[in-house]
């Protein structure tokens, strides 16, 4: 009899600390937030587009003014970008959290115009260009949102 069993019971808890683990090493939150948000025979259309913009200071806090100025953004993504999963009456998905590298990584420039464009149905968040935004403040608004990702 082999003295190594691979108990296939004792692989359980095993499965569920690494995952613990790997959650509090990568920061990585909830899966469903690293679902793709654009729809299917759309998103890639969506990933080609660029923002025109470049990340420089000027730019990035002139997206920065706009999310904690006239674009109220920071109302529901938190001064920090984290989001305020206490806000009450925000029902259902909430705001997550721009710092989260895994989320950063997972979404394209383009998917997050997109949603500033058409909002995240089912969601509280809205659509903001054309009605508050520019097209071109949104892409600084996002140059400040990828900047919460360095
Ligand atoms: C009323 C609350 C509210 C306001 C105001 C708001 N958001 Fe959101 N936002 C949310 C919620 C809730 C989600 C999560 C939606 C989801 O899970 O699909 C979200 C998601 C997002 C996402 C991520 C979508 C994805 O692909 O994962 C981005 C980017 C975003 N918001 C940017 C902004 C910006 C920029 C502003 C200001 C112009 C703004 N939001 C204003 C509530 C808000």
């Amino acid at each position: 009899m082999s003295r190594v069993s691979l108990n296939p019971l004792g692989l359980i808890p095993l499965s569920i600390t690494l995952c613990i683990l790997w959650v509090g090493i990568s920061g990585a939150s909830d899966p469903e937030v690293l679902k793709p948000r654009v729809p299917a025979d759309q998103i890639e259309d969506v990933k080609t587009w660029e923002n025109p913009y470049s990340a420089t200071k000027g730019n990035i806090e002139k997206g920065e003014s706009i999310f904690r100025g006239k674009a109220f953004c920071v109302t529901c993504h938190g001064k920090d970008g984290k989001g305020l999963g206490h806000i009450p009456g925000l029902r259902g998905k909430l705001p997550r959290d721009f710092t989260d590298k895994s989320w950063q990584a997972k979404r394209t420039d383009g998917e997050l115009l997109w949603i500033l464009k058409n909002g995240s149905s089912g969601t509280a968040m809205a659509s903001f260009i054309p009605r508050v935004l520019t097209e071109e403040e949104a892409w600084h608004v996002l140059l400040f949102v990828r900047s919460l990702g360095k």
